[in-house]
């Protein structure tokens, strides 16, 4: 019987250059012996400039670690100036966050993008953590992953509650017949006790706290 791994998914957003990444990466490759590998699966996300020095970085060095992106395009290569497609993406990354909340607030994205990126990362068989605020927001069908994440709790300090969050999982999987729920939004390693029991968790979204690599190793030792 296989045990479903939690998966513990680093955004780190907009910080950190390629270099910045990597000295990430080497405090934490000196600190892998804190944390208990079988029950977990962790993913950074860097920004696209530092995926590929990250992703270089974790396979020289056999770190236990996947790369994710922070967005794709929804569209195939070609004439997109400025555009990251899905096969670029695959060419460092197993995974892909679509439709995170400051996506949909600062570049507009709409419902119908993430659904055209959704589409477009499993043309690549890229892994699609989808990002919803609510549990009336739709879902691609082809999300391998829904990350609740409300905005209230996004970098404030202030997560939802895990009584809360439970209701929320159990609507979206009442909804959406999906039981790949991922709880982000003020996780850390003080708090992440309180979530472990919410019934459906399949891991979680970790902006702020994983920005620290001894944070990070800190938080996972716990889990
Ligand atoms: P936070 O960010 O952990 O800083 O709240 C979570 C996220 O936006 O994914």
């Amino acid at each position: 019987m296989s045990m479903n791994k939690l998966l513990f998914i680093a955004n780190w957003k907009s910080n950190k250059t390629s270099e910045q990444a990597v000295d990430w990466l080497q405090v934490f490759k000196k600190n892998l012996s804190k944390v208990d590998w079988e029950n977990k699966t962790v993913v950074v996300c860097p920004s696209f400039i530092s995926v590929p020095a990250s992703s270089l970085y974790i396979k020289a060095n056999n770190l236990p670690v996947f790369v994710g992106a922070q967005d794709l395009s929804g569209y195939e290569s070609g004439a997109y100036t400025g555009e990251v497609s899905a096969l670029q993406i695959k060419e460092f990354c197993e995974y892909v966050i679509i439709g995170h909340s400051e996506r949909r607030k600062y570049n507009r994205e709409s419902d119908q993008d993430v659904q055209n990126k959704a589409e477009m990362a499993k043309t690549r068989n890229l892994k699609t953590i989808v990002c919803v605020q609510n549990e009336v927001a739709p879902v691609p069908k082809e999300s391998d992953f829904i990350a609740y994440e409300p905005v209230f709790a996004i970098g404030t300090g202030n997560p939802d509650s895990p009584q809360n969050i439970a209701k929320v999982f159990s609507k979206i999987n009442d909804i959406t017949g999906k039981v790949n729920l991922l709880y982000g939004g003020s996780v850390d390693a003080k708090n992440i006790d309180s979530f472990m029991q919410i019934p459906y968790l399949s891991g979680f979204l970790i902006g702020t706290a994983s920005l620290d690599p001894d944070a990070f190793i800190n938080l996972l030792s716990k889990c």
